[in-house]
């Protein structure tokens, strides 16, 4: 799907640009019934609307849309209306899901091109033109992803993808805000959506070394440097856990590593750490094979760190930023690790490997103590690290830890800009009791069944140096199949998870 801009007046040369979009909000919803409003659109549009609530075929809800074919209004065959929802609440979230509707509305009814009344959208923007307009574009091009190029073509769900949305301008319109709003929406869709594929893309087409070739390719013409480590070097480099873990699979780990200088080299990272588990079968300790192919999905905490870097050079941001991508399978080969075994990290630390299955907290534990090495101002490292959250938060909320109380702060603020919802879970020395060694400095698995991502997270707060502000996301709930929770994220496979709230995060730092 394209989104291109058009003047008003030139709305009608396109002849195939049939198709008018138009917004309207709630103001009341008292005895008296429904009232809307829909300012800056066509005079017709607010009678068309109070019609159709007359006759009870439309309430205003929040992303109801209705379709008047054959409308016939200002040149337009036909027009799109959809409901911002409640007045009162109308900000980027509700944009960004209207425009979500906008485009499943238009996929159904075979529009491939319309025209979208800008003012109107923006009405209520006041100075926040270009969020408003950000957020419009993440919805139609989120919601346009479809995971769908193993399929061949008329097999395909969508068979009349969107080609292109105009946004109409006026003398109204705030035409710089409006480009930056463009910009910015269209460099976070396309990250996500990268971001999303490589989630979605199987074990076999996926392997560590692809994922660092795709990185490679995905960062060429924008300033990031990256670098990938292949097994002997990562063995060079002391990386203990990741190679342990790497080498039960004929497909070797890799360590990617990205770098990007958008202020004076003096000013210390942002770091973020990834899990890039391309498979998870669990090792020896292996898993039931019921819904195992989800295990494809395991590299998302490493995809949402690509993106969020890949993010951060397209839009330029003036601040220092590196990450690290441990990517590994964990799979059942002659030499993999065995329950019992005993690995040594980078840091030093020893690990006792009683599960083979919680793997991720033992190629991060390298990762990890890189990082700190490099002393950033802070580390976020985020990862399908747990099925235990899964149980405590599904598919809503991303659970996320931290001891830090400006970090929590600033966490909270850039998930609720970004749209994306977050839950603080306990990290307590208590936790760390759970999970120290017998015959080592630490075991990869609790002593209890309880609080399965609290004693994860303190596990992996072993290689983090105390005076670096550090966070931990476990997105195992909300990486994949939100099961239309959002209509912007697929329903079922990769969601693309956190890469807008740290970019959030990113911009505030
Ligand atoms: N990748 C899984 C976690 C996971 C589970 C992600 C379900 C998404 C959905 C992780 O490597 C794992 O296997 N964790 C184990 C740890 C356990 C053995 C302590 C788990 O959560 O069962
Ligand atoms: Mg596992
Ligand atoms: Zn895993």
């Amino acid at each position: 799907m394209e989104i291109s801009t058009k003047n008003v007046n030139q709305k009608t040369t396109n002849a195939k640009a049939q198709t008018l979009i138009e917004f309207c909000y709630r103001t009341s919803n008292d005895k008296k019934g429904v009232k809307v409003n829909s300012p800056n659109a066509h005079k017709q549009i607010l009678l068309l609307i109070e019609d159709a609530i007359k006759d009870g075929h439309f309430s205003a809800d929040p992303n109801e849309t209705i379709i008047f074919r054959n409308a016939q209004l200002d040149g337009y065959k036909h027009v799109l209306i959809v409901s911002l929802g409640d007045v009162k609440r109308i900000g980027p979230e509700s944009i960004r899901r209207s425009c979500a509707a906008i485009e499943k509305a238009l996929v159904k009814n075979k529009v491939v091109e319309a025209d979208l009344n800008t003012d109107n959208l923006l009405s209520r923007a006041n100075k926040n033109v270009a969020d408003y307009v950000a957020a419009a574009v993440e919805g139609f091009l989120l919601a346009d992803y479809e995971f769908d190029k193993f399929i061949n073509k008329d097999m395909r769900k969508k068979q009349h993808p969107i080609k292109t949305i105009y946004f109409l301008t006026s003398s109204k319109t705030n035409s710089s805000q409006l480009q930056k709003g463009l910009e910015v929406g269209k460099i976070l869709s396309e990250c996500i959506n990268f971001a999303r594929a490589l989630g979605d893309t199987p074990g076999n087409l996926l392997t560590p070394e692809i994922l660092g070739q795709e990185t490679i390719a995905a960062a060429k013409g924008t300033k990031l440097k990256v670098q990938v480590w292949d097994e002997a070097r990562i063995k060079k480099e002391r990386m203990g856990g990741l190679w342990g873990v790497g080498k039960g699979s004929d497909n070797g780990p890799r360590f990617i590593l990205m770098e990007y200088k958008g202020a004076a080299a003096s000013k210390k990272p942002i770091c973020f750490v990834g899990k890039g588990l391309t498979f998870d079968a669990g090792g020896i300790s292996i898993k039931p094979s019921m819904a195992m192919d989800e295990m494809k999905y395991d590299m998302c905490g490493g995809s949402t760190v690509i993106a969020t870097m890949l993010a951060i050079a397209k839009l330029g941001l003036k601040i220092n930023a590196v990450a690290y991508v441990p990517a590994s399978e964990n799979m059942l080969g002659p030499s993999a690790n065995k329950p019992g075994d005993i690995l040594t990290a980078r840091n030093g630390k020893t690990v006792e490997v009683l599960n083979t299955d919680a793997e991720g907290r033992l190629i991060l534990m390298d990762a990890l103590s890189y990082a700190c090495e490099r002393k950033p101002e802070l580390i976020i490292d985020v990862a399908t690290l747990t099925g235990a959250i899964v149980v405590s938060l599904h598919n809503v909320y991303t659970g996320y830890f931290t001891r830090n109380s400006k970090l929590k702060a600033k966490i909270e603020k850039a998930s609720l800009t970004a749209g994306e919802r977050v839950w603080q879970m306990p990290l307590h020395n208590e936790h760390g009791k759970d999970i120290k060694g017998r015959h080592a400095d630490l075991q990869n698995i609790s002593n209890h069944r309880g609080a399965g991502s609290s004693t994860a997270a303190a596990f992996l707060e072993n290689f983090v140096d105390k005076d670096i502000p550090w966070a931990h996301f476990d997105i195992a709930g909300t990486a994949w199949d939100l099961g239309g929770r959002f209509n912007y994220c697929p329903e079922k496979g990769a969601s693309g998870v956190m890469i807008r709230t740290f970019v959030e995060i990113a911009k505030d730092f």
